[in-house]
């Protein structure tokens, strides 16, 4: 599992841009899958059919990462760019970024004489280009670019940029690497643009107009020094979540998987994330509603280009998945 967190946490894919990351999970998944289609956002959707008699159900991780975009090459060569998703100008500086043409550049600042002042548009791409003309050749106004920095491998865990969503993306992959037999209809949509606004899944889920929807993705902790109050903690196994900004989880669903993680003897702990969204409230309004849950996998430095997760709680929520998938679902 550490080997494909690997791979799919330095692929390229800020939003919009998911093609590098769905090439490595179409590889990932062909053999487990019935049926494997792109749709018009670029969400990949892989069906695993089931025995019949069971319930249609989406698991969905999302492939994109937050990232940079051009906004303006200066005569100088400098590159001003905004955000793609939710970047923290503070965790940016001396940061690499890359495009997908395998350009790198590194983030630099203007002067500032309080640290208050550091904006997004205080801050520059340096591709090391001598003027327009020289940057022009490597890099264009529109172009993405996505944090460079190589997982670490630190025994029990892991650290690297995009495990948010990779690592989703992961537990979904070797969910359908071990499940042997299920009477549902197992769709994984791995989804575009979680990170500009939830709306890979959105249109993946009215496609398949699902009766069950549960989305895997990562969510904070409370367990650094003086972090915000939060009861999830790094190490202590799948969080079921209650409620973020997004949605309100399917009570019937949600204390479903309770039982589930109970009955299996899963590690778990309850989620109350008190910002962000995720995929499943895209899911949770599609046509006339659909129940909709999340197992998260616990995650310190969320959109910094070193998120950390524990090998247990990813073993967790695989656990958990595949548990859901041969249960019955009838909450
Ligand atoms: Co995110
Ligand atoms: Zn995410």
């Amino acid at each position: 599992m550490k080997d494909l967190i690997k791979r799919l946490t330095e692929a390229f894919g800020p939003s919009g841009s998911e093609g590098p990351v769905r090439e490595v999970i179409t590889k990932e998944v062909e053999p487990y899958v019935d049926e494997i289609r792109v749709d018009a956002l670029g969400n990949l959707i892989c069906l695993k059919k089931g025995s019949g008699g069971g319930k249609k159900v989406i698991l969905d991780a999302h492939m994109d990462e937050i990232g940079v975009i051009v906004t303006h090459i200066d005569e100088k060569g400098f590159l001003r760019f905004a955000s793609v998703g939710g970047v923290y100008p503070v965790v940016t500086l001396g940061q690499r970024v890359y495009f997908e043409n395998g350009t790198f550049g590194v983030i630099g600042s203007e002067k500032l004489d309080d640290i208050k002042d550091l904006k997004l548009d205080k801050l520059f791409i340096d591709i090391g280009a001598a003027n327009r003309e020289e940057a022009s050749q490597k890099v264009k106004v529109g172009d993405m670019g996505a944090f460079f920095q190589p997982a670490v491998d630190l025994g029990n865990r892991v650290v690297a940029k995009a495990m948010d969503d990779r690592i989703g993306c992961v537990v979904v992959i070797e969910a359908l690497k071990r499940l042997k037999q299920t009477q549902h209809d197992i769709y994984a949509v791995f989804a575009t643009q979680e990170e500009v606004g939830l709306r890979g899944a959105r249109v993946a889920a009215y496609g398949i107009e699902p009766d069950v929807g549960i989305a895997f993705d990562v969510t904070s902790t409370g367990d650094t020094p003086k972090a915000r109050t939060m009861d999830v903690s790094l190490g202590k196994g799948a969080a079921i979540k209650v409620k973020d900004s997004s949605l309100v989880c399917h009570p019937g669903l949600r204390d479903y998987l309770v039982k589930l993680a109970e009955a299996k003897g899963i590690p778990y702990q309850m989620e109350v994330l008190e910002w962000g969204g995720t995929d499943s409230g895209a899911i949770q309004l599609t046509r006339a509603g659909v129940p909709a849950a999340v197992i998260s996998i616990p995650s310190r430095y969320i959109h910094s280009p070193s998120e950390m997760v524990d090998i247990g709680d990813v073993e967790a929520c695989v656990k958990l998945c595949v548990a859901a998938c041969e249960s019955p679902l009838d909450f």
